[in-house]
């Protein structure tokens, strides 16, 4: 017996790996497809058309193995890509993710959020309408993390720089009365524990990954014909160096990963600027 399609899961590195956790607990018996473009990573300070084709090369590899849902395990890619692949595979529900302004605005009691993001997020179309939507009265300073995203790739999640980055990013936000952290990039979940000492147990932390899981099961309900439910299985890709992605995502999901080379043609620099 076996499922009637795959999950096809993607970020710039592993950090929606801090996704698929979720996707894995709220629907254990689906077939997951994770790609990490390892290759290009950070996507944070990249331009949107080239996020944007990266996005549709490994959305088209994950329909290729049978993905029928993809979840675009990343703020970044969201903000540049997920209107051209609901255009592109208008047929598939494609779950995108945004930093979560909406429920740290009612969190929040001091009425300043702070919001940890790549510049990409930060500086996209996407999430100027996401404050004017959410923020209302509520101030929200926002902080690129150049940086961040590498010590995750890295696997240093305890280490000295991470600690150094994580204060030089929330002291100033925290000066200005922040009571309540956005984590806007999957990667950052990862340094939670980390940020949560930096900054102490009074702050809120929040990120979307479960929600985004939860959001995906209501779709799939919804959107798809009634799942064929066989053995669950996880499979890892990388366009980046496989050794380096087996080890780190077996760092990061808790259980020995076996990353496998995404095909050339998936792999390969796209030309854009
Ligand atoms: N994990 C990604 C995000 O959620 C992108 C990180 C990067 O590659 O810059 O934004």
């Amino acid at each position: 017996m076996s499922c009637s399609g795959a999950i096809g899961v993607f970020d710039s590195g592993v950090g929606g790996l801090s996704v698929l956790r979720h996707i894995r607990q709220i629907l254990p018996h689906e077939r997951l497809i994770y790609v990490a473009d390892s290759g290009h990573v950070p996507y944070g300070d990249k331009s949107a058309p080239y996020i944007e084709a990266r996005s549709l090369e490994i959305s088209k590899f994950l329909v290729s193995q049978g993905a029928d849902a993809i979840v675009i395990a990343c703020n970044t890619a969201t903000a540049a890509a997920a209107h051209s692949l609901r255009v592109r595979f208008s047929q598939l529900p494609i779950i995108g993710m945004e930093p979560a302004v909406k429920p740290a605005v009612a969190a929040t009691k001091s009425r300043v959020v702070g919001v940890l993001a790549t510049v990409g997020t930060l500086e996209s179309a996407r999430f100027a309408a996401l404050l004017d939507k959410y923020a209302g009265h509520v101030k929200i300073l926002t902080q690129g993390c150049p940086g961040l995203v590498e010590v995750v790739e890295r696997g240093e999640l305890h280490s000295l720089e991470a600690r150094r980055l994580i204060e030089r990013y929330t002291a100033p936000l925290l000066k200005q009365g922040a009571d309540t952290l956005i984590l806007g990039c999957t990667h950052y979940p990862f340094l939670a524990p980390m940020i949560r000492d930096v900054v102490g147990s009074e702050i809120a932390l929040v990120d979307t990954g479960e929600a985004v899981a939860r959001h995906l099961q209501q779709r799939i309900n919804a959107e798809l014909p009634p799942r064929v439910m066989g053995e669950a299985s996880t499979q890892f890709f990388t366009s980046g160096d496989a050794d380096q992605a087996s080890r780190i995502m077996s760092l990061l999901w808790g259980e020995v990963v076996t990353a496998s080379l995404l095909p050339q043609a998936v792999t390969q620099t796209t030309e854009v600027s």
